[in-house]
């Protein structure tokens, strides 16, 4: 996610977009930039680091300016710094962009145009955006709004841009798919603004439009704004409504708290993380930095992951992927275990660190010592040009855009998809999954982002099981096979943000001890999804209910065996085994957030917690 900001009107435009930036900070904050159009100037300022670095640059040069915008980066493409900072100028230097989302066609559409004479500067997707609508709109001699409508055909990505020309002051392009753009009215259309959410305009205006889907607005000072289809440059009505949100709420998107709205925005997430990557219609999964290294990864005896936390339990699952689907011994290390104990490390060894924040210091330390003995280093992580990413020799980026509640949630599900298509991806090189099978894996894995959405629905039955359990002192959590991580996720989640003492089990293991815990002041959740080792955990359950545990059970949509032995099942959507995960997180996560709720918890900061543990 990043953070844009626009306006158009008689105030000055920057002390707008730089106030209205840093309430965007939420979205992202690793750089940050802005252009003001002023007697036909355009003066751009843009750094690495944070709206305020931007500001102590701006401030001391010319801001002066009616029309102007803002960027607050989550780097997706190129890594942050100066050059590869928002706002992104064309070649002319009268046409200027700043960009939210992802172009997966930009490294084609950049061929072509470097065939073109065009030159590139920065290593991202919005430069060559912002060219390509300088091309068609030479090429078509058209004004700015038509040559952004035309180019945006040819895109394949998801965007919210806002385009300005430096010889039409008065108009302000803003086109959206799949990220969001509000556009706050002035009285009598005298003054616009546009953002990624209403948060940097809410003071000014209470009238806004939410551009839709595929939508492109042409913005006039004094004329109605102009709403267009992009596909065909159809007229849309615009549909005002009035604001009723204020500040907070709007920048945790309606949500009461960050940790809530990131569960929530797991289904983007996960279609961002593969998006370029999962070709659902030519069946193949492209990811270029395990192509680049194939033969590393096709002759490697052994996968070593490392991780700590939330992202140590998505190496849990990745060790049931890999071996499962692509045949490959796995060791999951604590970093901070594998940091001390002169690990024995192999040539043949592949090392993966997995890292929400690229910044945990033991995951960092163990990237080290595998590194100074020789090892090959793979990241999986959130943050681009994190330490940890760029440590390691290389890796693949989630794209859960920045996960501000301290409870890890949509880092967790994007992680175990990167890590899901490299094992399937390796699986079908090495002949263990056909292409056929392969095609199975990438059409189900296209329909996991709806089926989280499903799952989502059974927010408020779990709210009513939270509100049963809420008190107790503690709670066990069991899973088998894919689901035994899970089980583990789910305890930590309970435990960092409720304070409630929880442990997770393989579910067989309850008959070597933990079972003397079991009595009716005892909570057992229990994952009993259909793929799985189903009938075990059945077995398991009975265990348990012949001991009075208290049972909610996280099952199969349609179980009709598991609801007559559990106190409360919550049902996600079916799907193949190893993506079990993807779903059956969901419900723990919500489990937990609605008890810490209830609990008068800090969910998104609990006590004693940090977000990124940058100390031993
Ligand atoms: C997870 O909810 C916790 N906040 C914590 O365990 C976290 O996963 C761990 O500190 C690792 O952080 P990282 O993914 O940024 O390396």
């Amino acid at each position: 996610m990043c953070g844009i900001v626009g306006y158009l009107g008689p105030r000055e435009a920057y002390p707008i977009i730089i106030n209205g930036l840093q309430r965007l900070e939420y979205r992202g904050y690793d750089s940050a930039g802005v252009v003001l159009a002023s007697n036909n100037t355009l003066n751009v300022y843009k750094t690495k680091g944070k709206v305020a670095d931007l500001k102590n640059i701006a401030d001391n040069n010319n801001t002066k300016g009616f029309l102007g915008m803002g960027h607050t980066r989550w780097a997706t493409h190129g890594v942050p710094n100066d050059v590869n900072s928002h706002p992104h100028v064309s070649n002319s230097g009268n046409l200027v962009i700043v960009h939210n989302g992802i172009i997966e066609n930009y490294d084609t559409i950049k061929k072509e145009l470097i065939k073109r004479g065009y030159v590139f500067h920065s290593d991202t997707d919005t430069e060559v955006l912002i060219n390509l609508i300088e091309e068609v709109k030479i090429k078509n001699n058209c004004k700015l709004g038509k040559a952004v409508q035309l180019a945006l055909t040819n895109v394949v990505g998801a965007y919210a841009i806002a385009v300005i020309d430096n010889n039409d002051p008065n108009t302000l392009i803003v086109a959206r798919l799949g990220s969001p753009i509000a556009i706050g009215i002035g009285e009598n259309n005298s003054e616009f603004f546009v953002a990624s959410d209403a948060s940097p305009f809410i003071e000014y205006t209470k009238d806004a439009i939410y551009l839709e889907e595929e939508e492109l607005a042409i913005i006039r000072l004094g004329k109605d704004i102009n709403v267009r289809k992009i596909y065909d440059d159809s007229e849309v009505e615009t549909n005002i409504q009035e604001l009723k949100l204020n500040l907070e709420q709007i920048e945790k998107g309606g949500y009461e708290h960050f940790m809530l709205k990131e569960i929530h925005e797991q289904p983007k997430a996960i279609l961002d993380t593969y998006r370029g990557r999962l070709l659902a219609d030519q069946g193949i999964i492209k990811m270029g930095s395990v192509d680049n290294h194939i033969a590393k990864f096709l002759n490697a005896n052994r996968i070593i992951i490392v991780a700590c936390g939330t992202s140590w339990h998505a190496g849990l699952v990745a060790e049931y992927l890999f071996e499962d689907l692509a045949r490959i011994p796995v060791e999951v290390e604590y970093a901070s275990e594998f940091r001390y104990r002169n690990p024995v490390i192999n040539n043949n060894d592949i090392i993966i660190a997995i890292s929400q924040s690229g910044e945990t210091a033991d995951t960092l330390a163990a990237i080290k010592l595998a590194k100074s003995k020789g090892a090959f280093v793979f990241g999986v992580c959130n943050v681009v040009g994190s330490s940890i990413a760029r440590e390691t020799d290389t890796g693949a980026y989630t794209h859960a855009g920045p996960e501000i509640g301290v409870a890890s949630t949509k880092a967790f599900t994007t992680q175990i998809t990167v890590l899901a298509l490299m094992a399937l991806k390796l699986g079908n090189l090495k002949g263990e999954i056909s292409n056929s099978n392969l095609n199975n894996y990438i059409q189900e894995m296209s329909l996991i982002p709806s089926k989280v959405e499903e799952a989502l629905k059974t927010n408020n039955e779990i709210e009513k099981i939270a509100s049963i359990f809420k008190d107790a002192p503690n709670c066990l959590y069991l899973g088998r096979g894919y689901s035994f991580p899970v089980a583990l996720e789910g305890a930590l989640k309970l435990k960092e943000i409720s304070y409630i003492h929880a442990e997770g089990y393989p579910a067989a293991e309850m008959k070597h001890g933990p079972i003397a815990l079991i009595d009716e002041s005892m909570p057992v959740v229990i994952i009993a999804t259909k793929s799985g080792h189903y009938d075990k955990v059945v077995s398991n359950i009975q265990e348990i209910k012949s001991r009075k545990g208290k049972i909610i059970a996280v099952v199969t949509k349609g179980d009709t065996i598991v609801k007559e032995l559990a106190d409360h099942i919550i049902e996600v959507p079916d799907t193949v085994e190893p993506f079990t995960p993807l779903l059956t997180t969901i419900p723990l996560q919500l489990l937990s957030y609605h008890i810490a709720v209830m609990r008068g918890c800090n969910v998104d900061q609990p006590r004693n917690l940090a977000k990124s543990v940058t100390v031993e």
